[in-house]
């Protein structure tokens, strides 16, 4: 593995352009469950009927009560972990340019990354799905669910629902990262949800090299250069580690 480790390292470190691609794997270890696989989210909830925009419409109150507040609750108390920590070092350190994620939990930022791309938009502020008010979320009374704007509107996160588009500046940006670099380090994600799962093909069809950091095989793993399989914590932290023979 370390033999792994310092060949992807050296990969970072002579790429002219390196992006991260994030998903809730990386969170992991701040105490945010994944939504597949064991404890994920989506083994308790049905998706369909609790994260898409169709299912909010009908009932805001239901999608708040089971799915929003206990995802409120969680991202109130995570912190970021090492993997969030080291994606900043490797901004600071100049051999990462952005990270993609697709997150809502904000912990990238926590962490001290600055080119942060929320693919799938952020819990971090909601708005009103009548007069369109922006909310943050540090200003709603999450008592009475669903919460609700001065106007009487039900309020909602600025997050993507199934049956959503990506905000078109994420899925522009993302993508034209994808094309531009020379590598891509894809961390925590099970690569099933379009577009996202899209970007490490596209950086791979313009030459990139893919590393996948996961303790399970995924749909990239037989497109990975590298596969580090491990918690994103520890082989992200020794991947910043072998950084320093290389830079
Ligand atoms: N370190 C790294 N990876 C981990 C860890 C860990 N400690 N623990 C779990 N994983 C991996 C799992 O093996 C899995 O491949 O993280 C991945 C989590 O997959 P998902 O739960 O499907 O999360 P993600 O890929 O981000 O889902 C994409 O689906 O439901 C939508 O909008 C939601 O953004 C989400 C999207």
């Amino acid at each position: 593995m370390q033999t792994s480790i310092d060949a992807a390292a050296r990969v970072l470190a002579r790429a002219n352009m390196a992006v991260a691609l994030t998903g809730a794997g990386i969170s992991v270890e701040s105490g945010i469950p994944p939504f597949r696989g064991k404890g994920g989210l989506w083994e308790r909830f049905d998706p369909m009927t609790y994260a898409h925009i169709d299912a909010f419409r009908r009932h805001p109150e239901k999608v708040w009560t089971v799915l929003l507040k206990v995802l409120s609750d969680t991202l109130g108390k995570a912190r970021p972990n090492a993997a969030h920590r080291g994606l900043a070092e490797m901004e600071r350190r100049g051999c990462l340019q952005a990270v993609i994620t697709q997150n809502v939990d904000g912990l990238h930022q926590d962490a001290g990354s600055r080119e942060v791309i929320e693919f799938h938009g952020s819990m971090a502020s909601h708005h009103c799905m009548d007069c369109h008010q922006a909310a943050p979320s540090a200003t709603i009374d999450l008592a009475d669910l669903p919460p609700r704007c001065d106007c009487g509107g039900v309020l909602r996160p600025d997050i993507v629902f199934f049956g959503e588009a990506i905000p078109t500046a994420a899925l522009q940006r993302s993508a034209q990262f994808a094309r531009m670099c020379d590598a891509i380090l894809v961390v925590g994600t099970s690569a099933t949800v379009e577009p996202a799962a899209t970007l490490p093909r596209i950086a791979k069809q313009h030459g990139a090299s893919v590393i996948e950091v996961n303790p399970e095989p995924t749909y990239l793993t037989t497109l990975s250069d590298f596969s580090l399989m491990g918690a994103a914590g520890a082989i992200v932290s020794r991947l910043v580690t072998a950084l320093d023979a290389h830079l």
